[in-house]
C-alpha cells in the first residue's frame, strides 16, 4: 500500500468511512489526485484486493484499489461524479465505514524502512533501526504531512539531491513545499551547510521542525511560510519544489527569483504531459533531459542571465 496524509486524518475520535474504487492504471493519478481535491484526508492504493506493499508503488499493477478517507459526517456528495471524470469513465464507489477510530496509527503498519538510490536510506520513526553500511539515514514521521518518501516524485527529488551533494563544496538549498521535510533532511544529511524550508501548511512547518531535529539537523534548517522573514529574495544555488505543475506555475516568478543565475531549480510532482507547460511559465531556464519514474517527471534547469 502507499499513502498520503491530509489536513484532518488525526487522532480525534471523529467517525470516518472510507470510499473504495477499483481503477485502471492509466487512471491512478488522476484518481488520487481527484479523492485529495474532495477533501480525503488520506488516499491510499493498494493492487486490487491485496495490501501488498511495493517500494516502486505500481510498478506492476494493471488494476488499483484506492481508498479515500472522509468524516463519515461530511462525505462529498459528488465524489462518484468528481472520479468519473477523473477516470475517463464510470467507476463504482464502495463506501465503508471505518471501525478503527486509531487509523491514523493503523496505517503506520504498512510502512518500512527503505533504500532511495546509491546513498540514502529513508526509515518511519516507528520502524526498527536497521541501517546499511555506507547509506545516510532520514528518519521521519511525515505526521499530517505530504512526504514519506514512497511517492514517486519524492524518490525523483531525493535521487537528484543525493547526486548532487557531494563532499566538495556541498550548496545551500532551498525545499520548496517541504512537507514532511525529507527532501530538506535529505540534503542537510547528505552535507548541505544551510537550508531553508517553506511550505504553506502550517501542518508541513511543525512537521518539518520535528523531523529535523530528531534527525539532528535542527540548527541547519531554516523552517519557515513562504515569503516570511529574513532572507528572501538571497538566491540559492540549489532549489527543490515538489508540488502540482499547477502550483508550480503559479510560483513561477518566485521560484525563479530564488534561484541564482547559474543556480539549479529541480522540479517534480508533474506528470509528463504537463512538462511543457511547467517549462513555458520558466523561460530563464536552460531544461536538461525530462527524467521519468512511471508518469511523473522531474525536470532540472539551471538559471540563466537574466
Ligand atoms: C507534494 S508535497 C511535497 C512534500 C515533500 N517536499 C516531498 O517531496 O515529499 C507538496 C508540498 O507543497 C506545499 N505547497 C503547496 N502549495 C504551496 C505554496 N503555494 N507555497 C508553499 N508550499 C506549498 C504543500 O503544503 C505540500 O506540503
Amino acid at each position: 500500500m502507499t499513502g498520503r496524509l491530509g489536513a484532518a486524518a488525526g487522532s480525534d475520535d471523529r467517525a470516518w468511512i472510507e470510499a473504495r474504487v477499483t481503477v485502471e492504471r492509466q487512471a491512478l493519478d488522476a484518481v488520487e489526485e481527484s479523492l485529495a481535491q474532495a477533501g480525503a484526508s488520506a488516499v491510499t492504493v493498494a493492487e486490487g484486493g491485496d495490501d501488498r506493499l511495493l517500494v516502486e508503488p505500481g510498478a506492476a499493477w494493471s488494476h488499483h484499489r484506492v481508498t479515500g478517507l472522509f468524516p463519515a459526517d461530511a462525505p462529498p456528495p459528488d465524489l462518484e461524479a468528481r472520479l468519473a471524470r477523473a477516470a475517463g469513465g464510470g467507476v463504482g464507489v464502495e463506501w465503508i465505514p471505518v471501525a478503527d477510530t486509531d487509523w491514523a496509527n493503523a496505517w503506520k503498519d504498512h510502512f518500512s524502512a527503505f533504500p532511495v538510490g546509491r546513498r540514502l536510506w529513508v526509515r518511519p520513526s516507528w520502524a526498527p533501526a536497521s541501517l546499511p553500511s555506507g547509506r545516510v539515514e532520514v528518519v521521519l514521521d511525515p505526521g499530517m504531512a505530504f512526504g514519506t518518501g514512497y511517492h514517486a516524485t519524492t524518490r525523483l527529488c531525493l535521487r537528484w539531491l543525493e547526486g548532487r551533494i557531494s563532499a566538495d563544496s556541498p550548496p545551500a538549498v532551498l525545499d520548496y513545499g517541504c512537507g514532511s521535510g525529507i527532501l530538506a533532511i535529505a540534503a542537510a544529511k547528505l552535507g548541505a551547510p544551510r537550508v531553508v524550508a517553506v511550505d504553506n501548511d502550517p501542518a508541513a512547518l511543525e512537521a518539518t521542525r520535528t523531523n529535523a531535529a530528531a534527525n539532528g539537523v535542527g540548527e541547519r534548517i531554516e523552517v519557515r511560510a513562504p515569503g516570511a522573514g529574513p532572507g528572501d529574495g538571497a538566491p540559492f544555488p540549489c532549489v527543490v519544489a515538489n508540488i502540482l505543475s499547477r502550483t508550480l506555475i503559479e510560483l513561477a516568478g518566485e521560484l525563479t527569483e530564488a534561484t541564482a543565475v547559474g543556480g539549479e531549480l529541480v522540479l517534480a510532482g508533474l506528470l509528463g504531459p504537463q512538462a511543457d507547460a511547467v517549462r513555458q511559465a520558466l523561460p530563464r531556464f536552460r531544461w536538461g533531459p525530462e527524467v521519468p519514474e512511471g508518469e511523473w517527471v522531474r525536470l532540472d534547469g539551471v538559471r540563466q542571465e537574466g
